[in-house]
């Protein structure tokens, strides 16, 4: 076994999923006024080393993906944010993309950044106590959409990031996101996705990755936000399996979904429909951005000191996230 596949397996064992709390500041200022907290360093902080403190960390959490900011930050009883999570047994990690930008040439679309001064930067991270990192590449569905250009040039981007993030030592995770905006139907979203994916994988061989070493990071096959025909979430995760056999090399260890605007509740249980039909070796879980804090930001905004109550509604998400990881979640369980 590669140091880099025991790294995988570290995050990904025992159901446990991945916190990602890796919003650019742009983004987290967003998130934070949208329910009226300023947002400050010391308030990104806060709120984030409410949840990195959390009991659930131990049992449900394997990996926690951390901004550039936080990375640096030392908490307020004095320590490092990376030890704080490898306390709890979790392993550090880093979004190293600068972001998406316009593509030239396909001027609606966008090409992820981030290249220039990577190795550098990786060694940095490396040493402050990161082990796996993160880039996300960006694609919308519309008629003749993505591009083949843009499947091209972000699958090409993801394999060069992954090499040199293997080379440094750490687990890239690859996150070909293709967004759930848009009319298109579902059936629409699984060829699209699965000509991504295949690309991405396409590249990543070119480019000699050690695919035992990589953590998949794909969006569920659903329909557009704006369909008209929805699909059941039985449906979501046949259409998500069906596109994840044919397009995902046996190699890789496991596969970590993005929540991509689902609700919280959405987004467990079709997690958990994945997990009670996943006829692959594949492990299933989540790396689950808004669909992890939603609530525990919108409990925590009304009174920032109460960290005891915001990590109990943390918690529990995290816990039915974990239960989803085996195909044991229900809705009752969300009450109790
Ligand atoms: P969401 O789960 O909120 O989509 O975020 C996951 C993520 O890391 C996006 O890059």
């Amino acid at each position: 076994m590669s140091e880099l596949n025991k790294i995988a397996l570290k995050i990904l064992s025992n159901d446990k999923g991945i916190l990602a709390a890796d919003e650019s500041n742009g983004t987290m200022t967003k998130r934070l006024e949208s329910v009226n907290i300023q947002s400050t360093p010391e308030n990104r902080l806060l709120f984030r080393e409410t949840l990195f403190t959390a009991n659930s960390m131990k049992n449900c959490i394997g990996g926690v993906i951390l901004y550039d900011e936080t990375i640096n930050q030392i908490s307020n009883e004095g320590k490092t944010i990376p030890s704080i999570i490898s306390d709890t047994g979790a392993v550090p990690g880093i979004k190293v993309d600068t972001g998406a930008k316009v593509l030239a040439n396909s001027l609606d679309e966008k090409v992820t950044e981030g290249l220039d001064g990577l190795r550098e930067r990786l060694k940095k991270y490396y040493e402050l106590g990161a082990r796996f990192t993160k880039w996300r590449g960006v694609y919308n569905i519309e008629e003749k959409r993505p591009s083949k250009l843009a499947i091209i040039s972000n699958a090409h981007a993801l394999a060069r990031y992954s090499a040199l993030v293997q080379e440094s030592g750490m687990v890239p995770i690859v996150e070909p996101e293709v967004l759930m905006d848009g009319e298109h139907s579902a059936e629409d979203c699984l060829t699209k996705t699965s000509e991504v994916i295949q690309k991405c994988f396409e590249e990543l061989i070119v480019h000699k990755i050690d695919l035992t070493g990589i953590i998949l990071k794909p969006n569920m096959i659903l329909a557009g936000n704006k369909s008209k025909n929805k699909i059941s979430n039985e449906e979501v995760s046949f259409k998500t399996l069906e596109c994840l056999k044919k397009s995902v090399p046996n190699e890789v260890p496991g596969i970590a979904f993005l929540s991509g605007g689902q609700s919280e509740i959405e987004a467990t249980e079709n997690l958990n429909l994945i997990n009670k039909n996943n006829d692959t070796n594949f492990i299933m879980t989540y790396s689950y951005g808004r669909a992890l804090q939603q609530s525990a930001l919108k409990f925590w905004s009304k009174d920032i000191k109460d960290i005891k109550g915001t990590q109990n509604i943390f918690n529990h998400r995290a816990k039915m996230n974990t239960l989803a990881a085996q195909g044991k979640w229900s809705s009752e369980l969300e009450n109790k």
